[in-house]
């Protein structure tokens, strides 16, 4: 028996997407290209060189969407702005087109009394920014705050909530260090260049922000990492630290500590290309963070690992789609780490948790002979209740946390595996673009209509 948490009347339940993940419709009304578009076109970068040109096709189907979302009882999405939507070639000239189409996404959302979460930077970068070095390059920072200028003044009579930037940590160390995600640098200067101009970005927009006089809550989302060090060994502990320093602590520091963590600036001599007031500007309050959670590592050091650190085995059973460990306790021990970290008072919100699994859809007969399409994902129903019940604890527990948004709403492009990771809770036949809403879609229908004890 899968057990129903009951949240408190006021805790939001959303989901979320990403622009670049679920719209589609890559070339028309004024969208130019963005690093993605880019990034499927090299060999070996992505599945089978699969791009987001037509995903989900949200572009055409919000309505639709939306419609799904209210029925199912859901109280807020969170979706992403497509930049060169908006700014086509990355220029300064806004595409009234763009402004449209998420005027009315906002306002279907209203509509169906769901709250509008617009997440300003979702990772697609106009290919013209790119091509001037992108987040190695300071202008960046002021591009995206531009950006962000004209998102405020077209949109911000309908948003109720903004998030500036989504996972620096992804964006610098996988697209700048590891070179596995756009735009595939892998160079540690350009990295170290890349993590302070994304952390300046996110202060250049809160600041701008703060001029318009608008009074909806703005944060940003992390999807922060505070491995558990694989014994009591000390030093497996330190390279526990060293990894929450890089994966955490680099985006999390500058905001809530205005410094980078000593560990970087001390033992590895890392230095960063910070301005005048940049620190002061990065480190203004912020109304809430949001936090992506996934999966929990286990550490050990190593003598001879980046940052001594290799990851340990774990016992948990993994998503049967990506093979991600299942580590709901992760969960209690981040939120109760980011409340501490953050002096326990600042809103919490959980902006993405969900699981890829191996979905299969499945014709049943009913007792008339009719047929329907249904998608029993168990194991994606095990993996929410037992998050949401974490949620519950970490409540009692006292953490400020104020929501959660499941991803994903629907299946879509999951970035270098094209689409072959299903994380929806709506299925999406990506022949038809038939939308079939899974079990656990009915499943997080029945927490939100209460039925939570
Ligand atoms: C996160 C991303 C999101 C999605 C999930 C599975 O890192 O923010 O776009 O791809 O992972």
């Amino acid at each position: 028996m899968f057990t129903r948490p009951a949240l408190p009347e006021d805790f939001l339940i959303g989901t979320a997407t990403a622009s670049y993940q679920v719209e589609g419709a890559a070339n028309e009304e004024g969208r130019t290209s963005c690093i993605w578009d880019d990034f499927a076109k090299v060999p070996g970068a992505v599945y089978e060189m699969q791009d987001g040109s037509v995903a989900a096709d949200q572009y055409h189907r919000y309505k639709e969407d939306i419609e799904l979302m209210a029925k199912l009882g859901f109280g807020a999405y969170r979706f992403s702005v497509s930049w060169p939507r908006i700014l086509p070639h990355g220029g300064t000239q806004v595409n009234r087109k763009g402004i449209e189409y998420y005027r009315n996404l906002c306002k279907k959302l209203h509509k169906h009394n769901m709250k509008a979460c617009c997440t300003i930077y979702h990772w697609d970068m106009p290919s013209e920014i790119q091509a001037k070095g992108g987040w190695a390059n300071r202008q960046t920072a002021y591009d995206l705050a531009y950006l962000a200028e004209i998102l405020f003044m077209e949109l911000g009579d309908l948003v109720d909530m903004w998030i500036t930037i989504n996972e620096a940590m992804c964006i610098t160390v996988l697209g700048y260090l590891l070179g596995i995600h756009a735009p595939g640098i892998k160079d540690e200067d350009q990295f170290r260049k890349s993590v302070h101009h994304v952390n300046l970005a996110h202060g250049l927009i809160v600041k701008e922000y703060r001029k318009t006089g608008l009074s909806a809550p703005i944060g940003i989302t992390h999807n922060l990492e505070t491995p558990r060090p694989a014994s009591c060994d000390k030093k497996d502990q330190i390279a526990a630290d060293h990894h929450r320093a890089i994966r955490s602590g680099l985006y999390m520091d500058p905001i809530f500590r205005k410094r980078y963590p000593e560990y970087v600036t001390d033992e590895l001599k890392w230095s960063f290309p910070i301005e005048k007031d940049d620190m002061q500007i990065i480190s203004q309050p912020i109304d809430f963070l949001g936090i992506n959670y996934y999966s929990e590592h286990a550490v050990q050091w190593s003598d001879t690992a980046p940052f001594n650190v290799t990851m340990a085995p774990r016992w948990e059973e993994k998503t049967s789609g990506i093979g991600w460990a299942i580590t709901p306790h992760g969960l209690l021990r981040l939120l109760k780490w980011t409340s501490a970290y953050t002096g326990g008072k600042l809103p919490i919100y959980i902006t993405e948790n969900g699981a890829a699994c191996d979905d299969k859809p499945v014709i049943e007969k009913a007792d008339d002979g009719s047929e329907t399409i249904r998608i029993h994902d168990n194991q994606r129903i095990r993996y929410l209740s037992d998050h949401l019940n974490i949620c519950k604890e970490a409540i009692r527990e006292c953490v400020p946390l104020k929501g959660y948004f499941c991803w994903s709403f629907i299946d879509n492009y999951e970035w270098t595996h094209g689409y072959t990771k299903r994380f929806g809770i709506v299925y999406c036949d990506y022949e038809t673009q038939r939308r079939i809403p899974k079990d656990s879609a009915y499943f997080l229908r029945d927490v939100m209509a209460g039925y939570g004890d």
